[in-house]
């Protein structure tokens, strides 16, 4: 039974887990936090840390270390949880690694009787996504993936610096795996309404259209530069992970890239992969379809072919 207190359970107290927990308090944004990790230990001195922090903060969460009975009533299950890749490990051994992890976490969580959401951010993103959804069973709109949400929020900002505007004022997406293979559909980049081609275009001489694959190649390599620099990302993708988690529980109907199940949507099937979806209460209200050009289109099924082969690889 769902209570009337809104209910997170966090799997996984790693930075990317932590800097979530830390973004949820400092943004008020639900009234139960659950702290789960495999060191009790380790959940339970961040839980202490961050309660002691509550005076400061104007919220009233509740957060303490507990074990999976306690997504019973959660309305969404966030799970940042996973192995790192060991020296020399290929990616194949570390998604069958991360496999078992996912076994051993999503089966007590669907055994506590949960029935909200799962929001997934373990990388591969998409893949972990689709083997949380074979592993629970539920329906795919209740199974979200932080997808290129954080990427879309990374070509804001650099688009937005170079056109010196707003990122929030920018809308534009980048679309398909949260990887390497992802990419911008520039025919559907907008500053307010006005397509960026035309801002460019229009800017005589100012901005140039070279800049543009530059900017898309800074978003795909940002993390490889974060984590050669400081070993890993966590803050920007704790903030994606709070945006969506906000768009749940307050039945906005965001229209956030996240990674969704496609079923015909983009003629593909058989896949999780970053898309515009709206995104309220009941997950994934629904998949947006913007329209894209032949040679994005071509880029998108490239994009999907590529996590239908690693997940199928993943099964053999
Ligand atoms: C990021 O894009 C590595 O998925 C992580 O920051």
């Amino acid at each position: 039974m769902r209570s009337d207190k809104r209910r997170v359970v966090l799997v996984g107290c790693g930075m990317v887990g932590m800097s979530y927990a830390y973004a949820m308090l400092n943004q008020n944004t639900v009234d139960e936090l659950v702290l789960i990790d495999v060191n009790r230990l380790r959940a339970e001195g961040e839980a202490m840390d961050l309660n002691h922090g509550l005076a400061f903060s104007g919220s009233h969460m509740r957060i303490w270390a507990g074990d999976y009975n306690d997504c019973n009533n959660a309305d969404i299950v966030v799970i940042c949880a996973g192995v790192a890749q060991a020296p020399g490990e290929s990616r194949r051994d570390l998604l069958k690694r991360n496999m078992e992890v996912f076994k051993s976490i999503i089966d007590p969580i669907t055994e506590s009787g949960f029935n909200g959401i799962f929001l997934v951010a373990t990388n591969p993103v998409d893949i972990m996504t689709e083997i949380t959804y074979k592993l629970s069973g539920f329906n795919p709109r209740r199974v979200i993936g932080s997808g290129t949400a954080l990427d879309s929020a990374r070509l804001k900002y650099l688009l937005g610096s170079y056109i010196q505007a707003d990122p929030r004022s920018v809308h534009a997406y980048v679309i398909g795996e949260h990887g390497d293979s992802e990419f911008v559909p520039w025919s559907n980049a907008l500053l307010a309404t006005k397509p960026i081609d035309d801002i460019i275009a229009e800017s005589k001489g100012k901005l140039k259209m070279e800049e543009l694959s530059r900017i898309e190649e800074e978003v795909r390599t940002a993390a490889y530069k974060i984590i050669e620099a400081k070993r890993a990302t966590y803050y920007g993708i704790g903030m994606s992970l709070t945006r969506i988690t906000k768009a749940i529980l307050g039945n906005e109907n965001s229209v956030i890239t996240v990674s969704a199940n496609l079923r015909g949507e983009y003629g593909q099937n058989d896949v999780f992969v970053g898309v515009p979806c709206v995104v309220n209460s009941s997950g994934i209200q629904r998949i947006l379809e913007i329209s894209l050009t032949d040679e994005e289109k071509a880029k998108f099924a490239e994009s999907c072919e590529e996590l239908r082969q690693t997940y199928d690889e993943l099964n053999e």
